[in-house]
C-alpha cells in the first residue's frame, strides 16, 4: 500500500479544513520562489491539528493562505482550500472579508501588535459582531462583555472599556481570542499563540482554548515549535520541513513511533531533564533557503538514513505508511525510528 496517495485514502473523511496540494510562490530577488510545496492538511471537526516544524518551513505562509491573507501581487497560489466542503480558493477579496472573523479566525503570536491601541478592547470585539452580523451598538457591546467574560477576564463589564495598554500580554491574548471567537467560527488558526507568554500564563491560555473548543465545537489548526504544547493540545499533527508536509499522524504515534527521519530528529532535540549536563542533540545542518531546495527529498542533505540513488534523485510524494499515516520518505516502512521512551 506504500504507493497509494494519501489524499485518496482520506478523502472520504468529514473535515472542517481541507488544504489540498497547496503551493505558494513569491516573486523574490531569486525569481519565482516556492516556499510552500504541495501541502495537504486536514482538520477534522472538533479536533486540534498541530502544525510543527523548524523556522522557515512554511507554517505561517500555509496558514495565511488558508485565511486568504497572502499579498495579491507577487504571489502565486495553486491547489485548493476547502472550508466545510466549500472551495475558498476562488473567493474575491470582499468574500474573504465575510469569511474571516466569522467562519475562520486567527490568533497570532504577538497580540499587542494585532490590537489597535486607539480603541477600547470592547470596541474591537463589538466591531466584529457589527461587521459580520449587523448587530446594533447595544447588542454588540453586550456580546463583547459576554465574550470577555467567557475568556476569563474578571469584571468584564468594567474592563470592556479598557485600552489594550492597560492589559498584560496574557490578557491581550485573551482579548484576541475573544475577537476571534465572538462570531463562533468553525475553525481557529492559532499561530504560535503562547510562545511570547510565560509558562504559567501559557498553561492557562491552553486550558482556555480547550474550553472554548468544547463550548463552540471548534476545530483548531495549532502552529507551534513546542512539542510539549503539541502533546497537550493536539489530536493529530502535520510535520513540515522546507515547505512540505513530511509526516501527518496521530499524536500518540508521533511521539512513540515517528515515521519520518525528520520527526525522529525533532523528538531527539527535546531536552531530557534526566540527561542534564550532556549536550542537547540537534539535527545537523540547517533548513535550506527555499531557492536552494533540491528537486528530490528536501531533507536529503541532513538525513542520516538517506541513500543517494533512492532519496537524492526524484521528488518524494506524501505516501501512505503502514498504518495509513502520511509519510514523505522514499524509505517509508523500512526504517525503525526511535520515539520517546515512555
Ligand atoms: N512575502 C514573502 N515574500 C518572500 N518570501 C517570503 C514571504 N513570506 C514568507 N517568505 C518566506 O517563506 C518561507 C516560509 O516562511 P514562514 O513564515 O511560513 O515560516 P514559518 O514556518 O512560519 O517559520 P517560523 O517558525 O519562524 O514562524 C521563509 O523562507 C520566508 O522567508
Ligand atoms: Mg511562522
Amino acid at each position: 500500500m506504500a504507493t497509494a496517495s494519501l489524499a485518496e485514502t482520506k478523502s472520504q473523511r468529514q473535515d472542517v479544513l481541507g488544504v489540498e496540494d497547496l503551493s505558494v510562490e513569491f516573486f523574490t530577488e531569486h525569481g519565482w520562489t516556492r516556499v510552500v510545496d504541495n501541502v495537504n492538511i486536514r482538520v477534522p471537526r472538533g479536533k486540534t491539528v498541530g502544525l510543527v516544524g523548524e523556522s522557515g518551513s512554511g507554517k505561517t505562509v500555509t496558514s495565511l493562505a488558508a485565511m486568504g491573507l497572502l499579498p495579491r501581487h507577487g504571489t502565486r497560489v495553486t491547489g485548493s482550500i476547502q472550508l466545510d466542503g466549500r472551495d475558498l480558493t476562488t473567493l474575491a477579496e470582499s468574500q474573504w472579508a465575510e469569511v474571516r472573523g466569522s467562519e475562520i479566525s486567527m490568533v497570532f503570536q504577538e497580540p499587542r501588535r494585532s490590537l489597535d491601541p486607539a480603541f477600547t478592547v470592547g470596541h474591537q470585539i463589538a466591531e466584529v459582531v457589527r461587521r459580520h452580523e449587523g448587530a446594533s451598538k447595544r447588542d454588540s457591546h453586550a456580546r463583547a462583555v459576554e465574550m470577555l467574560d467567557a475568556v476569563g477576564i474578571a469584571d468584564a463589564k468594567r474592563r470592556v472599556r479598557a485600552y489594550p495598554h492597560e492589559f498584560s500580554g496574557g490578557m491581550c491574548q485573551r482579548v484576541m481570542l475573544a475577537i476571534a471567537m465572538v462570531c463562533k467560527p468553525k475553525l481557529l488558526i492559532a499561530d504560535e499563540p503562547t510562545t511570547a507568554l510565560d509558562v504559567t500564563v501559557q498553561k492557562e491560555m491552553l486550558r482556555l482554548m480547550k474550553e472554548l473548543q468544547r463550548e463552540f465545537d471548534l476545530s483548531i489548526l495549532f502552529i507551534t515549535h513546542d512539542l510539549g504544547v503539541v502533546a497537550e493540545m493536539c489530536d493529530e499533527v502535520s510535520v513540515m520541513y522546507a515547505g512540505q508536509v513530511v509526516e501527518s499522524t496521530g499524536i500518540d504515534e508521533l511521539f512513540t513511533a515517528p515515521g519520518h527521519p525528520y520527526t525522529e530528529g525533532l523528538l531527539d532535540a527535546i531536552p531530557d531533564p534526566r540527561a542534564r549536563g550532556s549536550r542537547l542533540k540537534a539535527i545537523p545542518g540547517m533548513v535550506p533557503a527555499p531557492w536552494l531546495w533540491p528537486r528530490s527529498c528536501h531533507f536529503f542533505d541532513r538525513c542520516t538514513y538517506a541513500i543517494a540513488d533512492r532519496c537524492g534523485t526524484e521528488p518524494v510524494p506524501l505516501l501512505a505508511g503502514p498504518d495509513g499515516r502520511g509519510i514523505r520518505c522514499a524509505r517509508v516502512g523500512e526504517l525503525e525510528l526511535r520515539g520517546i521512551d515512555q
